[in-house]
């Protein structure tokens, strides 16, 4: 059976990662579609023959910031699937990558293989399998090739800031991108069986000297230009493939 590709939702949690494509696709936003308790947000529209959602993680009001990280992360993915039920979903962000692995500021990756915690040490057998996530993330190989792009593990956390340990687990992944959402997003695609694609644009060097937070800030705007063109790519692309494509 070929399931077409007709809808996708493209879950961001850093507005400003978004609102290039937002204004670049004319989404408009849908203040009715998700629980109006949470601070999601949804903008949506058609993009040649692809109806498209973006959904924002939205903002802590106490601080003005937005929700980072995974608890957001998996309430975001949990109404996308439910209320906007998409034949995939993209998890659009930046992360930090690794100059050994090839990677360099703007560098962007689409997810393969599995995504995985690097900061979840629950050290009994099964629970420490199970905390750590190992989700299948879809073969990309084929998609990736079209958008002249690489490929690598994505591993998610819950801190910009680097640490050694967080670093030598990522190593034992040979992960590319270090980031904070994915794996969460992965867990609800794999409970409702909608495929997770993650792009993710590199915003920062984790091994290099400076500081992550800092580098995060300064190419945030160039890391999210590089991701919008991969995004309209992707997009343009997707059609061309059906959803049995992506299975491992
Ligand atoms: N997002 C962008 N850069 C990151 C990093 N170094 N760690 C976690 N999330 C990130």
């Amino acid at each position: 059976m070929k399931t077409e590709i007709k809808s996708v939702v493209i879950l961001v949690a850093v507005e400003d990662e978004a609102l290039p494509l937002i204004e670049f696709l004319g989404l408009k936003e849908n203040t009715a579609i998700l629980h109006p308790k949470l601070p999601m947000r949804c903008f949506q529209g058609t993009h040649n023959s692809l109806a498209l959602s973006v959904v924002l993680s939205g903002k802590d009001e106490r601080h003005h910031v937005d929700y980072i990280g995974s608890e957001a992360a998996a309430i975001m993915a949990y109404e996308a699937v439910t209320k906007l039920n998409p034949d995939v979903m993209i998890s659009a962000g930046t992360a930090g990558g690794f100059a050994e692995q090839g990677a360099d500021i703007g560098t962007v990756y689409l997810s393969d293989e599995y995504y995985v915690y690097h900061d979840r040490h629950v050290p009994i057998p099964g629970y420490h399998e199970s905390a750590i996530g190992l989700y299948r993330a879809p073969n990309v190989k084929a998609l990736a090739t079209k958008l002249g792009v690489s490929t690598g593990i994505v591993s998610t956390g819950s801190s910009l800031k680097k640490s050694a340990d967080d670093i030598m687990t990522i190593n034992s992944h040979s992960a590319v991108a270090k980031e904070m959402e994915a794996a969460a997003e992965a867990w609800i695609g794999q409970l409702f069986s909608v495929p997770l694609i993650a792009v993710k644009s590199i915003t920062n060097l984790v091994d290099h000297d400076n500081a992550s937070e800092e580098e995060f800030i300064k190419n945030l705007s160039y890391a999210s230009e590089r991701l919008t063109e991969v995004l309209i790519q992707l997009i343009d692309t997707l059609p061309e493939f059906c959803v049995e494509d992506l299975a491992r």
